[in-house]
């Protein structure tokens, strides 16, 4: 089957966006309508017309387009599409977290469950935290969440203070120094470029850090010829794409791999993507008073960045 041609009927009978996060496989980039970082996807789902949004990213970004707009259908290919930063901060230990620290502004990163952001003050995704933190009155303690090294990134950037929940990225904390010492080596020439959900021994060799947005935009503003990726794989389809003369190297993780995938991202696959849209299946759903605690932080997000 030419699933391509068959997702552009689909979209049109449907009156449906799809939303692509970068670390989809490049079939899917290609396909969507939009492609973008979880700040801009969100911002996207927010303002969209359209009367479905299929998302193809994983569950927490799909959660985050329905508690933006609850009247809408929202699918998306693979429902066990999850998030190890998500999976590993539940609602009743985060908690119990809180409540160890009464007094503390809760800032919680974009990539967690909705229960988790209902407990939250503010949401961040990559692209903001340090600005979101930096705006956090200086006498309020902080309490960050679920991610312990953009947690550390941020602290740096702003000076702040914060407690941090253990959480991390299993795609990002697998990335090797000793081989990224190695790769520098071999290209000299390159900029090494990665994602502040790397461990800090690994952001110390990095000349720029920011989120995936960020991180592509850098490659097309700098004037380098060559960047090392530090980050999932998938990106280096739009760097390639929006600057065709340049060389992109992706970073290896320490599990023997030449590139770093993300396992849940990669659950989305064309077939599935076409079988959500003709079947309606799945689709996410929230519900009413979950949806509504979820929105504040959310929306204190929107409106801060
Ligand atoms: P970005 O917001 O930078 O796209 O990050 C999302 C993510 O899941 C990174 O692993
Ligand atoms: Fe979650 Fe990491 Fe995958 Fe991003 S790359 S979706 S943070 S597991």
């Amino acid at each position: 089957m030419d699933f391509e041609a068959e997702i552009e009927k689909l979209k049109t009978e449907l009156n449906a966006v799809i939303l692509a996060h970068y670390y989809q496989e490049s079939e899917i980039q290609d396909v969507a309508d939009f492609v973008g970082d979880s700040l801009a996807l969100a911002q996207q789902a927010e303002k969209t017309k359209a009367d479905v949004i299929v998302f193809c990213g994983v569950h927490f970004m799909a959660e985050t387009a329905k508690i933006l707009n609850p009247g809408k259908l929202v699918l998306l290919p693979d429902l066990d599409a999850g998030c190890s930063l998500s999976d590993r901060c539940p609602p009743g230990p985060f908690k119990a977290f809180k409540d160890k620290h009464p007094d503390h502004f809760v800032v919680t990163y974009v990539n967690s469950s909705a229960a988790v952001k209902a407990l939250s003050d503010v949401i961040v995704t990559s692209s903001n935290a340090v600005k979101i933190v930096a705006r956090i009155p200086a006498d309020k303690k902080i309490l960050f969440a679920p991610d312990q090294h953009l947690g550390r990134y941020v602290m740096k950037q702003t000076g702040r203070d914060m407690v941090l929940w253990p959480g991390a990225c299993m795609v990002h904390e697998i990335f090797s120094e000793k081989r990224l010492v190695q790769l520098k080596v071999e290209h000299p020439d390159a900029d090494v470029i990665a994602h502040p959900e790397c461990e800090a021994p690994v952001l110390a060799h990095a000349d720029f850090i920011g989120s995936t947005k960020q991180l592509l935009e850098y490659t097309q503003t700098s004037p380098k010829q060559k960047f090392i990726v530090v980050t999932e794989a998938g990106i280096i389809h739009q760097m390639q794409q929006k600057s065709p003369g340049k060389t992109f190297v992706p970073a290896p993780p320490d599990n023997g791999c030449a590139c770093n995938e993300c396992p849940h991202m990669r659950l989305n696959t064309m077939e599935k993507l076409y079988r959500c849209m003709k079947n309606k299946t799945p689709r996410l759903e929230l519900s009413p008073p979950l949806r509504e605690a979820a929105y504040a932080p959310l929306k204190r997000m929107l409106e801060w960045s």
